[in-house]
């Protein structure tokens, strides 16, 4: 297992629609095992494989105390409510901002063995899903705000970089 080299907002692979996972294989295990390792060390609730520069379908989250799950191919197909929170991203660090998101989905994938899963998320677990199926179509949490918001970003972003240690961790980075 390895930490890899996270993708910030800027690389070209983070804008890419992700392709979908035709066979799954030992390999793709290995990458998953790699990308919970890099979420770790990163301090984050969820990863998308585009934000390790792989531009496939996959994500991985973390269930607190039910542990890690790994998502191949995710697709949702129930959602309900609104809310909205503060999000973060490890692909823009130190950023932090309100995002508009339903408040439950239900979501259907295979598994890192290639089996079946649908389940329903709430709360924060539906938050990483929509962030992180967001990821696999090209779009960041920021492209979600209001576009004086947004520009505002940008124009931090283009000024100041990023800090490599936020110091301020309000939300959870995804
Ligand atoms: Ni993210």
């Amino acid at each position: 297992m390895a930490v890899l080299s996270l993708r910030h907002y800027g690389d070209p692979v983070l804008r890419q629609v992700a392709a979908p996972v035709a066979l799954v294989t030992p390999d793709l295990k290995t990458l998953v095992a790699d990308m919970v390792d890099t979420m770790w060390h990163a301090v984050g609730v969820g990863l998308a494989a585009p934000q390790v520069g792989v531009s496939l379908r996959i994500f991985v989250m973390d269930r607190g105390k039910a542990g890690t799950r790994a998502l191949v191919n995710p697709v949702i197909t129930e959602r309900g409510g609104h809310i909205k929170e503060e999000e973060g991203c490890l692909s823009l660090p130190g950023i932090f901002a309100e995002v508009e998101r339903s408040e439950w989905v239900r979501v259907s994938a295979l598994d890192d063995d290639g089996q079946p899963q649908s389940f329903e998320a709430h709360g924060l677990e539906a938050k990483i899903v929509q962030h992180e199926i967001d990821h696999l179509d090209g779009v960041m949490f920021i492209d979600r705000l209001p576009p004086v918001m947004r520009d505002r970003i940008k124009k931090r972003i283009q000024k100041e970089g990023f800090e490599e240690r936020p110091r301020r961790r309000h939300a959870f980075a995804l």
